[in-house]
């Protein structure tokens, strides 16, 4: 069974970015559990790479919708229990494909970024699209980014602070993370990353700008391996996903 037969979600590519919709839900039940980050709320805070760029770019054509989170475990009642009984959040990331340019050469679309409260884990399974996971270790110089696309799933170790962004098209995500979590955006805010992952449309190439602020990042970029068999095992092995989740680096 696939991943998105297994969450029941389906999944249409529009232009460049993906739509999603929680099979067997009405608008209004799968909106209360959504929630929008726009562009202006990220320059605002400092959290990308070019807050000018940004700003321009909303001036020029109005403030985007950079991705949407769709809180599964808060209305779908089997995704509900299996997060009661293991204490695991499952979240849908949605992010829109996007540069932060007039140019179209620019910061591509990711998401605020963060890290965890508690010292726990989290995975990201990429269900439709292309990714780049981008995290680092406060107090190490080292920032990893992983390239993802379908099928691809990512561990990431208690303590990184964590972001992802668009591919050369957008990307949906499943995301488990224990609620015990936490969410602590301090970490980011009037910060960014050591790296921002930057695109030239017309050239189609991908770089990476070091951001002032960490004098002394290095960047080691990787491929994905695959599948942890992640979604699976939440369905059928919720107590061992857990322990997955509390695993260090
Ligand atoms: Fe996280």
């Amino acid at each position: 069974m696939e991943d998105t037969d297994l969450l029941e979600v389906s999944i249409w590519k529009q232009g460049k970015s993906y739509l999603v919709k929680p099979r067997g839900f009405g608008a209004d039940a799968v909106a209360s559990a959504t929630w929008k980050r726009t562009l202006a709320k990220m320059a605002q805070d400092r959290v990308i790479f070019d807050q000018a760029a940004g700003k321009e770019l909303i001036e020029k054509k109005g403030d985007p919708i950079v991705y949407e989170v769709i809180n599964l475990w808060k209305f779908a009642p089997k995704i509900a229990e299996l997060g009661r009984k293991s204490g695991i959040a499952c979240d849908l990331t949605i992010i829109n494909y996007g540069v932060i340019s007039t140019s179209g050469n620019g910061e591509l679309f990711c998401t605020y970024g963060h890290g965890h409260e508690k010292r726990l884990g989290e995975i990201y399974s990429v269900l439709a699209g292309k990714a780049s996971l981008i995290m680092y270790l406060p107090g190490s110089n080292l920032t990893r980014v992983v390239r993802m696309g379908k099928g691809d799933e990512c561990y990431i170790p208690p303590d990184w602070v964590h972001r992802t962004c668009c591919g050369d098209e957008g990307v949906v995500l499943a995301g488990f993370v224990p609620h015990a979590a936490g969410h602590d955006y301090e970490a980011v805010r009037a910060l960014g990353f050591p790296y921002h992952v930057f695109y030239d449309e017309k050239g189609g190439k991908v770089s990476y700008k070091r951001n002032p602020r960490f004098e002394n990042a290095s960047l080691e970029t990787v491929d994905a391996e695959g599948s942890l068999g992640a979604v699976k095992k939440f369905f059928t092995e919720p107590l061992e996903l857990k322990r997955m989740l509390e695993k260090e680096a």
